[in-house]
């Protein structure tokens, strides 16, 4: 683990201030300490609260919290569904014709599903899992584009208690069968294909590749979509058009244990084989519902909220599925691209459907920033009231021009940190109370604990230290499915009683946090999470390449970029590109590296530990401390000699 803190201790405050407007703080649902001082007084009870007043209840927990660190359950022996809570609950309050999606496709096309039709067809789907033999407690995967059916199969999922698998569909086949295998997945629910940058995508041929690397598959469940070609098995694979036809809209949902399985994500760690996140019922359900309502001061009669992730991350998961529909909350999906079929679509997206919050990723804005501010000019974009930011530190500069130009200089900015593990935010704004500063999550929600600490676990109260978590909340995972050990291993050891998040942070005068991105082997691009070592391990399964070793460096656009240094072996040749393509069918294209450079040797401590920290500096073009450690130095001077002269390609 790279735990090199010099980059904190040298980033310079910044020293604007921006508190919420009188108007903005007069309609807001928070707008003094009142969260914030109930949660502080007890813990349990602020939490218990939230679930008795956001989330309905078939029977009443025994005990709010079971911690028995590092596991956490919480309100045990309840009984709830978490479908029942984001669809049927609505419809009974005569909600039935509120719209729940004004779903725009990248080609232009819409629909419109409300509260009641989206019942009926999580109901409708729900039957026909079981019809297919999913029971209670079984894995469905899900890899679909960002159209309502995924939605729709998430749900129907919770409402029988199946826990599902959303693999994102840039994933390549490979990552998929690694998915399924591993969460043993009995069903897979795919689309022939989506639409992304005006061309149809094939996600069932990459299904079928994957599906073949596997053995639990029984079927597979196919979206017509694309309208591309596609190879039906007959008996394992079926039309979602034609089995749902014949299923029945009836399918009562089944009260579920609080601590019932709602949902693996895999997300990437230090070692190259992803986790599998788990994530339960009760208190899942009960932490994004607070969240929602509160970080986005949510009104469920007025707004018109957008998020822009896809539901293969966890950010479509807690906040397009399960808080926004727990709330009751119409929402605006986007299946495809944000330049096309021009760069504006997304301001266009937010003037015709008269969005009020939008919430996005800081990588997203800078590209926003590049493209220039006439595209959002070209449009009316006053309907916002509300921002967000996610997925990594948001730097002034992007934050600035959000608040000015998509903002109109009047909506408040909330930047919310959180992880996959944490199920939703953690760190934020409440937007009627607190004055932000730009780049800064400023301060922990009600209800969370969080402390930064010295590499001797030492509470740090001003400059940089790890960010750790130091109460358990409800949304907290239950650990990794298959490998508990690595669960204690990888968020309980490295400081004892808390959670160690992998991030670096600082605090400011005035107790602001300040996240600095991660302390470990794992990159950011574009707000998601690669590990090192996933990257390695692909190139290296490339036959003519010994040994690589991947780095993140800072990058203007995507936060961090995937610089590659590759020893081949001896006497072979390989392109550039076709290393590249490799990494691509291996992880996804997410994963490909900016730029790899070709190297005879690998800079190594004498001991034979590959020197990341030292290829990062060459990487960003720093000047090198003490490479006295390093077994022979010539090779770094080289790597350095060619990264000022090779170009990075874009
Ligand atoms: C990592 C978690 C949370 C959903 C999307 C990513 C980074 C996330 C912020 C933020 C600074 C952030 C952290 C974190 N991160 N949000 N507002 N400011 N950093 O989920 O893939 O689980 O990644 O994303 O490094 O540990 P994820």
């Amino acid at each position: 683990m790279n735990e090199d803190l010099n980059g904190i201790e040298a980033l310079a405050y910044e020293l604007r201030k921006f508190p919420p407007s009188l108007e903005f703080v007069a309609n807001a649902l928070v707008s003094d300490e009142s969260l914030y001082d109930e949660a502080a007084a007890n813990h349990e009870k602020f939490w218990e609260r939230q679930a008795r007043e956001l989330v309905d209840w078939n029977e009443p927990w025994t005990k709010v919290c079971e911690w028995d660190l590092p596991y956490s359950e919480w309100f045990v022996g309840g009984k709830l569904n978490v479908s029942f809570n984001c669809l049927d609950r609505h419809v009974l309050a005569g909600k039935g014709n509120k719209v729940a999606f004004f779903w725009e496709g990248e080609p232009g096309d819409t629909r419109v599903v409300t509260y009641s039709e989206l019942l009926d067809e999580v109901q409708k789907f729900a039957n026909v899992l079981k019809s297919l033999g999913v029971e209670k407690g079984d894995r469905v995967n899900i890899y679909l584009p960002m159209i309502p059916e995924a939605a729709v199969a998430m749900l129907a999922c919770a409402r029988i208690g199946a826990a599902h698998s959303v693999v994102f569909g840039g994933f390549s086949s490979q990552a998929l069968a690694d998915r399924i295998n591993d969460a043993e997945a009995k069903v897979l629910i795919t689309a022939d294909g989506g639409w992304r940058r005006g061309e149809v995508f094939p996600l069932k041929s990459q299904a079928d590749d994957a599906v073949k690397l596997t053995s639990t598959i029984e079927h597979v469940v196919v979206v017509k979509r694309g309208g591309n070609d596609v190879e039906m098995q007959e008996g394992r694979d079926h039309w979602y058009h034609e089995i749902m036809e014949t299923a029945s809209a009836v399918c009562p949902a089944e009260p579920m244990d609080s601590e019932q399985l709602l949902f693996l994500l895999y997300t990437s760690g230090t070692t190259g084989k992803p986790k599998g996140i788990m994530h339960t019922t009760g208190g899942y359900l009960t932490h994004v519902a607070y969240t929602f309502k509160y970080v986005f001061d949510h009104k469920p009669e007025t707004d018109i909220f957008w998020c822009t992730a896809d539901v293969g991350w966890v950010t479509g998961h807690s906040y397009i599925v399960y808080g926004p529909l727990a709330n009751g909350a119409t929402q605006v999906m986007y299946e495809g691209v944000p330049n096309f079929p021009g760069t504006d679509r997304m301001w266009s997206i937010i003037e015709k459907y008269r969005a009020t919050i939008f919430y996005t990723a800081p990588t997203a804005i800078r590209t926003y920033m590049k493209w220039g501010t006439q595209e959002p000019a070209k449009h009316d974009l006053s309907s916002l009231r509300l921002m967000g930011s996610v997925g990594e530190p948001i730097n002034p500069e992007a934050w600035m021009w959000y608040h000015e130009h998509i903002g109109g200089g009047k909506c408040p900015i909330v930047d919310t940190w959180w992880q996959t593990e944490t199920g939703g935010i953690m760190i934020a704004p409440l937007p009627g109370v607190t004055v932000t500063k730009p780049g800064s999550a400023t301060r922990p929600l009600p209800g969370v604990g969080a402390e930064l600490v010295d590499e001797l676990g030492r509470s740090v109260t001003k400059g940089g230290g790890y960010l750790t978590l130091t109460k358990p909340w409800p949304g907290m995972l239950r650990g990794i499915w298959g490998d508990q050990n690595r669960y204690r291993e990888t968020y309980w050891s490295r400081f004892s009683d808390r959670y160690f998040a992998g991030d670096g942070a600082k605090l400011d005068d005035e107790g602001y946090l300040w996240l600095l991105g991660r302390v470990d082997d794992v990159m950011n691009v574009s707000g998601h999470r690669i590990s090192t070592t996933e990257v390695e391990s692909a190139l290296v399964s490339h036959p003519s390449v010994a040994e690589a070793a991947v780095v993140g460096a800072s990058d203007a656009t995507t936060g961090q970029a995937i610089i590659a240094y590759v020893t081949l072996r001896g006497g072979l040749e390989v392109d550039e590109k076709v290393l590249r393509d490799h990494v691509a069918q291996e992880i996804g294209a997410i994963a490909k590296p900016k730029t790899i450079y070709f190297t005879p040797d690998l800079p190594k401590t004498r001991s034979g530990k590959i020197m990341r920290r030292l290829l990062r500096d060459v990487a960003e073009g720093r000047n090198l401390g003490d490479t006295t450690t390093l077994a022979d130095a010539s090779v770094v001077n080289e790597l350095q000699r060619r990264a000022v002269e090779t170009p990075t390609e874009d």
